[in-house]
């Protein structure tokens, strides 16, 4: 017994990296499998009908059963198509991971609007009209649904070089805990990955230069098989980062803050003095 026998999954951007390794575990756990991936380069630039090929003909090969998408997240007609490919093939949608990404990395004062615009387009819009589409698809099933989004460390703390991509991926994090919210009612889960794997993307990073067997696609998709599977029962709007054998969640943080007598209005130097309390968690 697989733990998605019986359900339909999309993985997008899964011609490589980690969406394989997700598209692949999800199939061996009895899933039906739309491969969507564009197939261009790391930059976001090109496209080819290989990647996703490939992986269906894994799939294939392992005994499952899986359709290739090569659509673009990031346009509102690809976003349907993807959805429509699913539901052409295996006639419903139970699970999608919104996977698919680029990266354009420069310093802040060095980005053009170009670099914005593409990573934003591909990460955040992209994760909008997958999960717009997927999520009218299962609300006319009735049965609910799984959807796992993927942000990053560098959206949750920041990273030198990726304004761009940190703002998507911050993005993420925000469409994710209100479509949790809007969704709850129809038993739809949205939850978020942050992972850390050595892929095309990392390749070049100091530090998967060392450390390469131990950060791996592998090591990431059992928590996207475990947010897209009833093992995740109700819960709903959470991180889940995964590093390797490290296992740990984000989540955003209030501090409790500081009142002013009477409901007084703060003066700047007041704030400037009070910080430590207003900041204490
Ligand atoms: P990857 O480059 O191996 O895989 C991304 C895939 O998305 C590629 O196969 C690409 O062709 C596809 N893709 C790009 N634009 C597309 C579009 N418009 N429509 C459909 N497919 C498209 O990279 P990796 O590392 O596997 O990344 C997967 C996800 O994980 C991305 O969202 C990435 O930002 C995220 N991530 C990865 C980290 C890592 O350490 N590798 C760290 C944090 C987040």
């Amino acid at each position: 017994m697989g733990l998605l026998d019986g359900k339909v999954a999309i993985v997008t951007g899964a011609g490589g990296g980690i969406g394989r390794a997700e598209a692949l575990l999800l199939a061996s756990e009895g899933a039906q499998i739309v491969v969507n991936d564009l197939g261009g380069a790391r930059d976001g630039t090109g496209s080819s009908e290989s990647a996703a090929g490939k992986v269906v003909a894994e799939i294939e090969a392992a005994g499952g059963r899986a359709v290739a998408s090569f659509d673009d997240v990031s346009t509102p007609s690809g976003a349907e198509k993807i959805i429509a490919a699913a539901v052409t093939a295996f006639g419903r949608l139970d699970v999608l991971v919104n996977n698919a990404g680029i990266l354009r990395d420069k310093s802040l004062l060095k980005m053009d609007e170009a670099m914005w615009d593409a990573v934003i387009a591909v990460h955040l819009k992209g994760t909008f009209l997958c999960t717009q589409a997927a999520a009218k698809q299962m609300v006319s099933q009735g049965g609910g649904g799984r959807i796992v989004n993927t942000t990053s460390v560098s959206g949750m703390m920041g990273n030198f070089g990726q304004a761009n991509y940190a703002a998507a991926k911050a993005g993420i994090y925000g469409l994710t805990r209100t479509a949790a919210i809007e969704l709850q009612k129809h038993r739809i889960t949205v939850n978020a990955l942050a992972p850390i794997a050595k892929t095309r993307l990392t390749e070049d990073l100091p530090m998967f230069q060392t450390a390469t067997d131990s950060l791996t696609p592998d090591h990431v998709a059992p928590a996207a098989l475990f947010l897209g599977s009833d093992l995740c029962g109700d819960r709903t709007g959470h991180v889940l980062a995964v590093a390797g054998a490290q296992m740990y969640i984000y989540k955003v943080v209030q501090s409790a803050g500081k009142f002013k007598d009477e409901n007084g209005v703060w003066t700047a130097q007041e704030i400037a003095d009070n910080w430590d309390a207003i900041a204490k968690i």
